[in-house]
């Protein structure tokens, strides 16, 4: 007898457990440093329209098919679109949390080595550049922090959805906003701090061309958690009754602000104490420290800081390790412990090479690329996935709901089968059949120069 799918317990849950998987080292980590590689302010304009006129409607896409087929990321479109290739979607998606959850993992290990260096007092009162760089280009310490954090994602992901995934979401989320708030009053108000502000809010056009484009796209679908099925397996697990358009909108809405809120921590401290905003992904490592060291009990507050980051990059690991469980589980009949530890394992070993970038593996690089500094294993795998990847996979998840799902199908699942009408929903549609595939095939074409 086929074993009943787990759901989440209800709105609040999904909206948990779907804004954890968004909120993560994506909103704390990845935005500001993209953002000061990409100028500020008019990059988080053509960020912000992204988010909400093509992330939201490829989110829908995804919440559509998913609930509408209640399977994983692959299986969801056999059932879909049976003796067709449009399976092979999901077999992209798979790939790129492989790809993503490789060097997020990197990071995440950063977070906790961070967390370990300020609980034994060696963090506060150094010279933070330095102190990163010397981290990072080490061997045992960085691989030692990786697999403990893959251990702990896959030690969730064992537990299961409800009892791992839900609750843990539900209470951490809210207090890790409360510290960004905080930190954020304290950095805007150091000296100097107007320049940061300025460099977030003041937009400056010069500095936009095709490839900051496609890297806010790419930030957009990595900050949402779209393009690959994260969101079709968790909503899965959404009950039949629970209205798609107020969770997309909502967990876009948090994600958007959780990003903006982490800019203002990070940008009025990297003017105030005079580093460069195109730092590249060490960037917070380097600021974030030096807002401590300027206040009360600093030490203490820098721990729990770094913990929750480690907690908010865990809600968004399992969700992506948790794609590729699903899948072995679902499609092989594997039993869930043997799906999570095969493919945690796998991912370590290819997350090894993304920790090591910088020491063992430094031969591995792309020197030049568009003037910039050499690109690492690291960043070619985050490049590969963010840029082309992610906007690949949304790219074809919107044309599947728009061409081949079509509008009959798809409105009634977005409507729970005409329950919630609204004239929004005609123009999500037009949206995910037109504007959204012509949008992100342009952006894509021009970012990587073949048009
Ligand atoms: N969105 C998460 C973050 O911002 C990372 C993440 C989780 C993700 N699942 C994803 C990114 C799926 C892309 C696709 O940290």
């Amino acid at each position: 007898m086929e074993q009943k799918r787990e759901q989440f317990s209800g709105a609040l849950g999904i909206i948990a457990a779907t804004a954890g998987s968004a909120v993560g080292l994506g909103n704390i980590w990845r935005f500001p440093y993209v953002t000061g590689e990409n100028g500020g302010g008019a990059f988080i304009i053509v960020y912000l329209i992204f988010v909400f006129g093509i992330g939201v409607p490829v989110m829908l896409s995804e919440m559509i098919i998913g609930r509408k087929a209640q399977a994983n990321a692959i299986g969801s479109f056999k059932k879909l679109a049976p003796k067709s290739s449009w399976w092979i979607i999901g077999l992209i998606g798979v790939l790129a949390s492989f790809i993503i959850l490789a060097f997020y993992s990197t990071v995440a290990g950063w977070t906790l080595h961070y967390v370990y260096s300020a609980t034994t007092q060696n963090l506060l009162g150094q010279d933070y550049g330095t102190y990163f760089i010397n981290f990072k280009d080490s061997t045992a310490m960085p691989a030692f922090w990786h697999i403990v954090f893959m251990v702990l994602t896959a030690a969730i992901v064992i537990a299961g959805v409800q009892k791992g995934i839900e609750k843990y979401t539900k209470v951490l989320m809210p207090i890790l906003f409360l510290f960004m708030i905080i930190l954020a009053v304290r950095a805007v108000t150091l000296p100097g701090a107007s320049e940061g502000v300025k460099f977030l809010f003041k937009p400056d056009f010069s500095k936009l061309d095709a490839n900051a484009i496609l890297a806010a796209l790419g930030q957009a679908f990595f900050s949402l958690s779209v393009g690959m099925g994260t969101i079709i397996t968790y909503s899965s697990y959404f009950k039949k009754k629970e209205k798609l358009g107020g969770i997309a909108v909502s967990v876009a809405g948090t994600d958007f602000f959780i990003a903006i809120l982490a800019g203002l921590m990070i940008f009025p401290a990297v003017f105030a104490f005079g580093m460069a905003p195109d730092s590249g992904p060490g960037l917070v490592f380097m600021t974030i420290p030096s807002i401590f060291e300027q206040m009360p009990l600093g030490n203490f507050f820098a721990i729990i800081f770094f913990l929750l980051i480690v907690i908010a990059a865990l809600t968004s690991s399992i969700s992506l390790l948790e794609v590729v469980v699903a899948y072995f589980v679902e499609e092989f009949k594997m039993k869930r412990v043997w799906a999570t530890a095969t493919s945690a394992i796998a991912i370590t070993v290819l997350g090894m090479f993304c920790t090591l970038s910088w020491s063992t593996f430094k031969a591995i690089k792309i020197d030049n690329i568009a003037g910039n500094e050499s690109m690492f294993f690291f960043d070619m795998m985050d490049f590969l996935a963010s840029n082309i990847l992610l906007p690949l996979g949304g790219v074809l998840i919107v044309i599947f709901v728009g061409w081949k799902l079509g509008k009959a199908r798809s409105l009634n699942e977005l409507t729970n089968e005409g329950l919630h009408k609204s004239k929004l929903y005609s123009l999500v549609f037009f949206i995910v059949k037109y504007i959204a595939p012509i949008a992100i095939m342009f952006v894509f074409l021009k970012g990587v120069n073949v048009i």
